[in-house]
């Protein structure tokens, strides 16, 4: 049932997103309007329109859809302009700090230079550092449909930019792309200073997580909803202090889970894994992290002390240094006792 006192608390509370494709963020009025401005043609008569193809089976539907999408991005300010729309939608949640992935391959395999896209990314996130408080890492994503060596090539167009690109991750479609094909490539992230994060057990099974955290050694782990299917895996994912990126709606969308009360978070928690609530692909999936909480919380009935678990993961499990993560959680604390 809607409670109003926990929508409250999940409004009041300071948040931190780790799962959030830019690119995902598309909303239709904002596709409809770059296709006009960049005169690029789409297959959809109005926003509604797109809205109603927005009906997926699996990840692999959705993504057909989200690349072709990204096909009305080519200018900077065009990267601007979705990055500032989504730290506005952030901002109105209580989003204190976003940790945005790219996903640079998607855009320069279309002609579009590495360097627009992370321009105007970066302007944008630096206003919102300015104007709405919202503090920022960027991660760019290596598509795992790609070859390791597609990967390299993009790793090499980020090094002159090292300052400004915070970590690099992993996704696109999971199935048939284990994380055992970026060792290398993740390697030499990590030797560049970069963090590392990797989509794993989303669709794939758990032997993929366990790939990410041996072969990749990432930081965390982006879904790890199928991690549940080995106990010992779990057991190592919380003794490691492991923070999974959940994405609730996503999961839903994507037929991830048949029905949000088959939401992972709940058991995450009472196994004492480190869940997050994230929004992944709000413009695709319904929501942003806003909604995704309170979907989740409705759902499985969230206790007011669980959601504060979440908003304080959301801190802990970023790349965030200490002490802002310590003045974070003095602050959640504050509300909580409210
Ligand atoms: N790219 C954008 N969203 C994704 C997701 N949920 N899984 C894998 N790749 C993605
Ligand atoms: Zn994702």
């Amino acid at each position: 049932m809607p409670n109003p006192r926990r929508d409250a608390l999940i409004a009041r509370l300071p948040k931190a997103e780790l799962h959030l494709h830019i690119e995902g963020s598309l909303e239709p009025e904002m596709l409809f309007a770059l296709a006009a401005r960049n005169g690029v043609a789409i297959p959809f008569g109005s926003a509604e329109e797109v809205r109603a193809a927005y009906d997926f089976s699996n990840l692999q539907d959705f993504l057909d859809i989200y690349y072709q999408g990204m096909g009305v991005l080519l200018h900077e300010q065009d990267f601007f302009d979705l990055t500032w729309a989504y730290l506005r939608r952030a901002a109105a949640d209580n989003v204190r700090h976003v940790e945005i992935f790219f996903d640079p391959q998607g855009h320069t395999e279309r002609g579009i230079a590495f360097e627009t896209v992370l321009d105007g990314i970066e302007r944008a996130l630096k206003q919102g550092e300015v104007e709405l408080g919202i503090s920022y890492r960027l991660i760019m994503c290596f598509l795992r449909h790609l070859s390791e060596e597609d990967a390299g090539m993009t790793l090499d167009q980020a090094v002159p930019h090292l300052g400004r690109i915070h970590g690099v991750g992993l996704d696109s479609s999971e199935v048939g792309h284990p994380p055992a094909r970026f060792e290398r490539v993740f390697a030499r992230a990590r030797s560049l200073g970069l963090h590392v994060t990797a989509h794993a057990g989303e669709e794939g099974p758990p032997a993929y997580v366990r790939e990410a955290l041996d072969l990749l050694k990432v930081e965390r782990i982006d879904h790890g909803n199928r991690a549940l299917e080995d106990p010992a895996l779990v057991e190592r994912l919380v003794s490691e202090g492991m923070t999974l990126t959940v994405c609730p709606l996503s999961n839903l969308r994507l037929c991830v889970i048949g029905d949000m009360a088959d939401s992972p978070v709940r058991r995450m928690l009472d196994l004492g894994l480190k869940a997050t609530v994230n929004s992944d692909d709000p413009a695709y999936f319904g929501g942003y992290i806003g909604d995704n909480f309170r979907a989740v919380a409705e759902a499985l009935d969230l206790t007011a002390a669980e959601i504060v678990t979440l908003a304080e993961n959301s801190f802990t499990g970023s790349f965030m240094p200490m002490a802002d993560q310590i003045a974070y959680l003095a602050e959640i604390a504050e509300v909580a006792r409210d």
